[in-house]
């Protein structure tokens, strides 16, 4: 943030970063290989897991989570648990940024879930409870399907405040969204609120979210 013009010492400095992290999941070939076969499996998903279609169709309306169902894949698929590893060196990563002292515990993934989003599904503000960090990969993104939007974590306490000007920079405005890529996740800690907003095309956007505790 810039220093306020004027006479005298008078000085703005910005504190309290939210960090979000964003990366590659990883180069090479072995990542188009496994992405390839996270899809296959996708689909396999979506085909048996009735439970999982039944939730949906309550709580993920138009398209397919396994959120309701299952939501421990890296338990149940050793590719979503060659998933697991590779995400576990990003957690570790955004865990050196936040300077966190992690002590004899260590963040593990402990819920792993698949969503499918056809046109019209969206995923209204939430976050979650209970987890340290929580994270999406993109499995398949279209063109026109939509970001990762995130709130401003203080907005609820900014009873009377007055709103901001339109060429407000983008770190101080009340959301910000995230392009959703293919081959790219997301990190951000579980408190965070966020969403998906309705997927505005008929071309599906395919993605992995999951949950670390510190344990
Ligand atoms: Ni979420």
């Amino acid at each position: 943030m810039k220093r306020a013009a004027g006479r005298g010492a008078s000085r703005v400095q910005a504190w309290f970063p939210t960090l979000i992290y964003r990366a590659p999941l990883s180069s090479g070939s072995g990542a188009l290989a496994l992405n390839r076969e996270l899809l296959k499996e996708a689909a396999q998903l979506r085909e048996f897991d009735r439970a999982g279609l039944s939730w949906s169709l309550k709580h993920y309306h138009g398209g397919y989570t396994s959120y309701g169902s299952m939501d421990r894949l890296q338990q149940f698929s050793s590719t979503f648990d060659q998933l697991r590893r590779r995400l576990d060196r990003h957690v570790q990563r955004f865990a050196q940024t936040q300077h966190w002292e992690l002590g004899g515990r260590s963040l593990e993934m402990t819920d792993c879930w698949l969503n499918i989003m056809p046109r019209g599904t969206a995923h209204s503000f939430h976050l979650h409870p209970q987890a340290a960090v929580s994270g999406t990969y993109y499995l398949k993104t279209p063109r026109g399907t939509p970001g990762l939007k995130f709130e401003d974590p203080r907005l609820a306490m900014m009873m009377a405040a007055p709103p901001r000007s339109a060429e407000v920079a983008p770190e101080q405005r009340a959301h910000i969204t995230y392009a959703a890529r293919a081959g790219e996740l997301i990190l951000f800690e579980s408190w965070l609120r966020h969403e998906v907003p309705p997927n505005p095309v008929s071309a599906e956007r395919i993605s992995i979210s999951f949950n670390y505790h510190w344990l």
